[in-house]
């Protein structure tokens, strides 16, 4: 099982047991409003936390809880998951970075400090090419988190609510031509 490290924050996978402290996450109005637009009941949360771990087994990589190292307790989530970003007649499959905290913990870069530490085990692990994130236009604080990342940050040409921020490997650099070359000869 992984775990990351970092100043403040342990980023574990989640299990049953975090039901509840997720639950105490998710159903705040700051927290649902963007996504998914309404609050979840305590069941809906369950099939939710389940359909998490069952990816997380499948995949490797998922969503990880978020937890205070000063307190123990889950203040929130930052991972990975599959994303079909649709740009008109270009789909292009994805995996997004995303993440939610709890109200009382925002403004202490506490979601910036997780999804760095997430985003360098994706390219220092996993080895992805690259990762995305998408918001509504209005969730500036999402937003702000894509810029703090170092993501390019655009409008979603063919969905002008939206906003895409990606951020490339570079451990992945492609090789200039010229030095290509002249390792060949
Ligand atoms: C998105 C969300 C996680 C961002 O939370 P946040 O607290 O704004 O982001 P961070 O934890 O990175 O904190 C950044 C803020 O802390 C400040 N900060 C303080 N210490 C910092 C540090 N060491 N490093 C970075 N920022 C720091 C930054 O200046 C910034 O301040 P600001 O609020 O004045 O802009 C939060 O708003 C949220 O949970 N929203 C609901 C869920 C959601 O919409 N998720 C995204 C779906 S697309």
């Amino acid at each position: 099982m992984i775990t990351i490290e970092t100043e403040r924050l342990l980023l574990r996978p989640f299990t049953a047991d975090d039901l509840h402290a997720i639950y105490a996450v998710l159903s705040r109005r700051a927290v649902w409003q963007y996504d998914p637009g309404k609050p979840r009941s305590l069941d809906e949360t369950r099939t939710l936390l389940d359909r998490w771990i069952a990816d997380y087994e499948h995949l490797g990589f998922g969503r990880f809880a978020v937890v205070s190292k000063e307190t123990g307790a889950i203040i929130g989530y930052c991972g990975l998951q599959w994303l079909l970003l649709d740009h008109g007649v270009y789909k292009s499959p994805e995996v997004e970075i995303f993440y939610a905290l709890t109200p009382e913990y925002w403004g202490q870069g506490f979601i910036t400090e997780a999804a760095q530490s997430v985003i360098q085990f994706a390219f220092s692990e996993i080895k992805l090419k690259r990762i995305v994130s998408t918001a509504l236009g209005d969730n500036t604080r999402s937003i702000g988190v894509m810029r703090r990342l170092g993501m390019r940050v655009a409008r979603d040409p063919f969905e002008q609510d939206w906003i895409v921020g990606i951020i490339e490997n570079p451990l992945v650099a492609t090789p200039a031509p010229a030095l290509a070359i002249a390792g060949i000869h």
